[in-house]
């Protein structure tokens, strides 16, 4: 469109797309950390996106955050026509019930009126009581479905600012501290080079997986993403989809 032009939006998105070798970004106007109504924006963007590439029966895997959360809200009933199940990708990774995988789920399928399936993993838990609970059938059975997940959509966060909102213990804090963490994704903490330095030990997807995922979307905006985005970047399977802003875009190519 005209706009996207005159804004050197289109531009931005060819250059992004090869310095960070996605399979496919769209930029929206404006700076998340700005404007709330930008993530709105991220929200609607990754609707369509979704949208086009929707076909047949679909498991789509979610995680949490704030951004997923706008996604879900801007899903409407005419996704798509095809049985559609949302699950969470992992389990409990310590965040606020308002950003945790299992809530955006749940709206999204209310959304979509679509069929969702949670995952309840205890945080502290001893580990025989883990092991057993891993037995359970319902538990099971879900992470059957989140292993047979054909699309995957999550969000991309500041190493510290995720650590400083979940509930991390003082040990894991000092290690995502030691090991230079810049960014998020999953329950993973990447460093710059894109190394994993702490993983939040939890069932469902891991980050090994997405490669054998048709489609990945990543949803993450905001100019005090870029660091995060890069790292991620650096070892996401190469499908990955990028739905970014202006803000982060422009950060990320000022490099
Ligand atoms: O893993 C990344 C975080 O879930 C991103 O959270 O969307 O609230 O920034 P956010």
């Amino acid at each position: 469109c005209m706009m996207r032009e005159i804004s050197g939006i289109n531009e931005m998105e060819h250059r992004l797309k090869s310095l960070l070798n996605l399979h496919e970004i769209v930029i929206v106007p404006g700076n998340s950390d700005e404007s709330p109504w930008v993530k709105e924006e991220l929200g609607r963007a990754t609707a369509s996106s979704m949208k086009r590439r929707l076909k047949g029966n679909t498991t789509i895997a979610v995680t949490g955050g704030s951004t997923m959360a706008s996604v879900a809200e801007m899903l409407t009933p005419d996704l798509t026509s095809s049985e559609t199940l949302f699950v969470p990708a992992r389990g409990g990774i310590g965040e606020d019930v308002k950003n945790q995988a299992n809530t955006i789920c749940s709206k999204m399928a209310e959304h979509t009126k679509s069929r969702h399936r949670v995952l309840y993993v205890p945080d502290q838990v001893s580990k025989e009581v883990y092991k057993s609970f891993l037995k359970e059938p319902m538990i099971k059975e879900v992470l059957t479905m989140i292993k047979s997940a054909n699309m995957v959509l999550h969000g991309i966060g500041d190493a510290i600012t995720m650590a400083e909102r979940r509930k991390t213990s003082e040990a894991d804090y000092q290690k995502i501290i030691d090991g230079q963490a810049v960014g998020e994704s999953f329950g993973y903490y990447f460093n710059e080079e894109g190394e994993v330095v702490h993983k939040v030990p939890t069932i469902g997807l891991q980050l090994e997986d997405l490669s054998h995922i048709e489609h990945v979307i990543a949803v993450a905006g905001g100019s005090s993403k870029a660091k995060a985005i890069r790292s991620y970047m650096k070892s996401a399977p190469s499908s990955t989809v990028l739905i970014t802003d202006e803000g982060a875009a422009k950060a990320l190519l000022k490099g």
